[in-house]
């Protein structure tokens, strides 16, 4: 149902006309009591589902006790989260901020200071069809018209590489002598485009020959969904800088900036700063989001999910080899492609009508999100939806 007090919001977004009323697990609950299998999960966000009891407690425990003082004070869950972020990843320091384009903005200054202490650099590489975010920095490492129409001039010292093409990058970091190139392991946003196997470990190897740092933009394929926790630990590459948010904080605005020493050094007290990063309620649930999907094995799980669920979705493809291109995924971001935008639009329509909800992204990819510790019988449900919604699509003509 249409909310009439969307007069008075900016019209940045087309909504589909439901509210959600609450969430338990892989399922949502609207105004009037539809239930819905969720695999948007908040868009990359619910790793653990809706409502899950160790972040629901961590949230009701933490909100009244203290909820923020700000980081002019030692924090004590964020000293928690940044030790549980360290010893399980590549990276020495973190810095906390609230959203993913903040996560890259942090990440590009980073950089950038690095750059200017080491030959006066300040060229990024980014990758076309990327998405970084909406603020000027993660802008200007957008490529996508879409995205930039009207907010030009950008910041200075982008350029772009073809995606998957790591000749390409070594050619511009040639001609452009940039400090860092920036790009995600997954591009999910542009259709869920998975490059080929041994595309990071020659990126790293560019990056270390021209001496630039590697900038990973996991803030939709971190914390655990593409079958490890981090994507880039499918290659065994270490980056220089690693841009989290998402599902980093289980539902609670949280972002991150993790580095190795040698780069993280180079944010001296007042070059950045955030006046909620990482505050006592962020931090609270960041903590049991990430200590739940450690104990429970949810990366793992979701490498063995995602299986289950192409595999399923192949069978659909070949019954359907004329509306569906492909499908493809890593772990649990998982794209299925339509051969046709109006069908693919219709096809999202009718699945939300029969209980489904999925991303709809560059106008015919399904992009889905389940979250990590949904289930064979869960999937086995989004493949009958789906299956279903293309027959009424084909039978309506
Ligand atoms: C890869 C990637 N980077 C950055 C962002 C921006 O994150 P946020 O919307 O939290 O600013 C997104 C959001 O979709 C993303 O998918």
């Amino acid at each position: 149902m249409e909310d009439p007090r969307g007069k008075y919001l900016m019209e940045t977004y087309s909504r589909l006309p439901i509210t959600m009323r609450k969430g338990s697990g892989s399922w949502l609950w609207d105004t009037e009591g539809k239930k819905y299998l969720d695999y948007t999960t908040g868009i990359a966000v619910n790793n653990l589902g809706h409502c899950h009891p160790s972040i629901t407690d961590a949230i009701t425990s933490q909100a009244a006790t203290l909820v923020h003082t700000s980081n002019l004070f030692n924090i004590e869950n964020q000293g928690a989260l940044s030790e549980m972020l360290v010893s399980n990843s590549f990276a020495d320091r973190v810095f906390f901020c609230n959203s993913g384009t903040e996560a890259v903005e942090g990440s590009i200054k980073l950089a950038r200071k690095w750059g200017a202490q080491n030959g006066g650099r300040f060229a990024v590489i980014s990758t076309e069809g990327a998405f970084h975010g909406r603020t000027f920095g993660a802008l200007s490492a957008t490529e996508s018209e879409k995205y930039r129409e009207g907010f030009s001039p950008f910041l200075e010292g982008f350029h772009f590489a073809p995606y998957a093409d790591p000749d390409a990058i070594a050619r511009l970091a040639a001609e452009t002598n940039p400090c860092a190139v920036i790009l995600e392991p997954v591009q999910g946003e542009n259709g869920v485009i998975v490059p080929p196997p041994g595309y990071l470990r020659q990126v790293r190897e560019i990056c270390g020959k021209s001496d630039m740092l590697l900038i990973l933009d996991e803030i939709q394929v971190g914390m655990g969904r593409t079958g490890k926790l981090f994507a880039h630990e499918h290659e065994d590459i270490r980056p220089d800088i690693m841009a989290l948010a998402k599902a980093l904080g289980g539902g609670v605005p949280c972002g991150a900036v993790l580095a190795t020493e040698d780069v993280a050094k180079h944010f001296t007290p007042g070059a950045h700063g955030s006046t909620f990063g990482g505050n006592p309620l962020a931090a609270g649930a960041a903590c049991a989001a990430i200590e739940t999907i450690l104990q429970e094995n949810l990366s793992e799980r979701a490498g063995e999910l995602g299986d289950y669920f192409l595999d399923r979705l192949e069978d659909v493809r070949k019954k359907y080899p004329e509306h569906i291109s492909e499908v493809r995924g890593k772990g649990l971001i998982v794209g299925i492609e339509f051969s046709d935008r109006d069908f693919a639009q219709d096809c999202f329509s009718v699945s939300v009508k029969n209980g489904l909800l999925v991303i709809l992204t560059v106008e015919r990819v399904f992009r889905i999100l389940p979250p990590l510790n949904t289930n064979e019988e869960e999937i086995d449900f989004a493949v009958a939806v789906i299956t279903k919604s293309i027959e009424e699509v084909v039978s309506s003509g």
